[in-house]
């Protein structure tokens, strides 16, 4: 990579699915990996082989399906971890394997209950057993940020002497602030004897908000990889949010003086995918890709925007892949009208996918005048779950009656994988219950609903409505998203939604062990 490029490592399939209330199937993964793949990052840390069947599983498929990035799993420095994550791994077009060990005297005293010199040897022999499988392996001292700086460059220069190719130095705890952040990876770059061998890279968590602002001053302190999630997912508050970073890399070049790799017109198309999988709704604020990022409401911006667009804009929507036009399709527009709105809003359709998604256009637009972009995101985003591979049981039809003098009831017919089709009714405290009842009646996998949310899509009454759900089995959280212009059936697809995903996960969890490496 040359000197001003700056590479960028997503690790939303890892950091970002550790979220609480996140949990993937791998079919999401690799949808996911594959948007990551047009946005054009350089890495994609796909998951943590050794942490579950499901995980490897994931990690596995990315690598052999998505070819022009880095594929990387995470690992413990530990012989197992590291064996997983090889196996996992290994028919990646690029494979890297990332190893991490807690460097900080609290974590190493009282989480390893271990010593720094031990902690030293493990990770000099983790990273020599990941040499033994492939040339590209990134070292990351946890929670650096609070290690003893003379202690830190022992540890990188030793993880470099032993092959690491890339030193990563997280912020683990979201504890630092840009100048110190700055002066600590000036100390890395000044003090680490052989750090010209590897690439400086960052990780920053978001806990005191400064993840982007910290990942920003370690570039202009001569960090060359970034690490991050879409949408600033991560553990607890997040991590650094990647499309600020990128945004910030453009935006200010006259400052920084670096490049990335990346296709910023993916940026919004990208989040709206992960937002739509994970169920964490992007808050309207947020920078780059909050519904008002780019929206000016005061009467003296609007004013200035229209005689001047650069008096309060410091980028163009477009670059980050904002729909640029606000034409609205309706009842009478073609499949040709279609296509195009589709392939402006970044949708690439095969014809099979054209005709299902033209299909249900026309019913959206039988039952609502005007057809918005934000109505076709919905309508996408079910089709892709409808689609789902993973899907066990699907959502024929639901039929409610209620009132205020009658008792709620529900039918719905349901299909199963293997093709038979139940149908089954049930009563409950209100229409929505009463479905979630007839539904379990059927499929029988005991859970909790622990969040119930409508929003609607557009404005107006005959607005689509989005329902998302969580539900919970042991320890384990679902979310659930389906949408429809009546918030009964989309409420009944939240549902199917969500249990198919708990069933696939059940099932990848379940499933063998990840194999050995050899
Ligand atoms: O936050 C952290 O320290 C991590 C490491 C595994 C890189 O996620
Ligand atoms: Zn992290």
């Amino acid at each position: 990579m040359p000197q001003d490029t700056v590479a960028i490592f997503d690790t939303t399939l890892r950091d970002g699915e550790q979220s609480a209330g996140i949990g993937l199937t791998t079919e999401e993964k690799v949808d996911i990996a594959r948007q990551l793949d047009r946005l054009r990052v350089d890495i994609i840390e796909a998951g943590f082989a050794a942490s579950s069947p499901g995980d490897f599983e994931a990690v596995q498929v990315i690598a052999r399906e998505v070819r022009r990035p880095v594929i990387c799993s995470l690992a413990r420095c530990v012989a197992g971890d590291i064996d997983a994550a090889w196996a996992a791994i290994k028919e990646a077009a690029h494979p890297r394997i990332h190893v991490f060990i807690s460097s900080s005297d609290v974590q190493i005293w009282h989480q390893l209950r271990s010593n720094p010199e031990e902690v030293l040897d493990m990770a000099v022999s983790a990273i020599e057993r990941a040499k033994g499988y492939c040339d590209d392996v990134e070292f990351s001292p946890m929670d650096a940020t609070r290690t003893d700086r003379e202690y830190l460059y022992k540890i990188l220069e030793a993880a470099i002497d032993a092959g690491a190719t890339t030193v990563n130095i997280p912020d683990t705890v979201g504890y630092s602030i840009p100048t110190e952040f700055s002066k600590l990876i000036h100390g890395v770059i000044d003090n680490v004897r052989n750090i010209d061998k590897a690439v400086v890279s960052v990780h920053c968590h978001n806990d005191l908000g400064n993840a982007a602002s910290n990942s920003v001053a370690a570039i202009e302190a001569g960090a060359r990889q970034v690490e991050g999630c879409i949408n600033g997912l991560g553990e607890r508050a997040g991590n650094a949010s990647l499309e600020e970073v990128i945004m910030a890399i453009q935006t200010r070049k006259d400052l920084l003086g670096v490049t990335t790799n990346v296709d910023t017109t993916q940026i919004y198309r990208t989040s709206r995918l992960v937002s739509d999988v994970t169920g964490f709704p992007v808050q309207p604020n947020k920078a780059i890709v909050g519904a008002n990022a780019f929206r000016h409401a005061s009467g003296i911006h609007q004013d200035g925007v229209l005689k001047d667009r650069t008096t309060f804009e410091i980028m163009e929507p477009q670059t980050v892949g904002w729909p640029s036009s606000s034409l609205v399709l309706g009842k009478l527009s073609g499949r040709a009208g279609l296509r195009a709105r589709l392939d402006e809003l970044g949708y690439q359709l095969d014809k099979q996918q054209l005709d299902a998604a033209f299909q249900a256009f026309k019913e959206l637009a039988d039952r609502k005048r005007e057809v918005s972009d934000a109505d076709l995101e919905a309508l996408m985003a079910n089709q892709r779950r409808t689609r789902s591979q993973d899907a066990v049981f699907t959502l024929e039809f639901v039929q409610v009656s209620c009132g205020d003098h009658q008792i709620p009831t529900a039918t719905v017919r349901l299909t199963k994988h293997d093709g038979e089709t139940v149908t089954d009714a049930a009563t409950g405290t209100g229409p929505v219950d009463a479905v979630y009842q007839a539904i379990n009646r059927i499929v029988q996998v005991p859970n909790t609903l622990t969040e119930f949310r409508v929003d609607a899509v557009t404005e107006g009454i005959d607005a689509i409505g989005e329902v998302t759900i969580r539900i919970q089995k042991n320890s384990g959280t679902y979310v659930g998203r389906g949408s429809d212009t009546d918030i009964i059936v989309a409420s009944a697809k939240a549902y199917m939604n969500a249990l198919n995903r708990l069933l696939a996960i059940e099932r990848s969890q379940t499933a063998e062990a990840a194999p050995s490496a050899t």
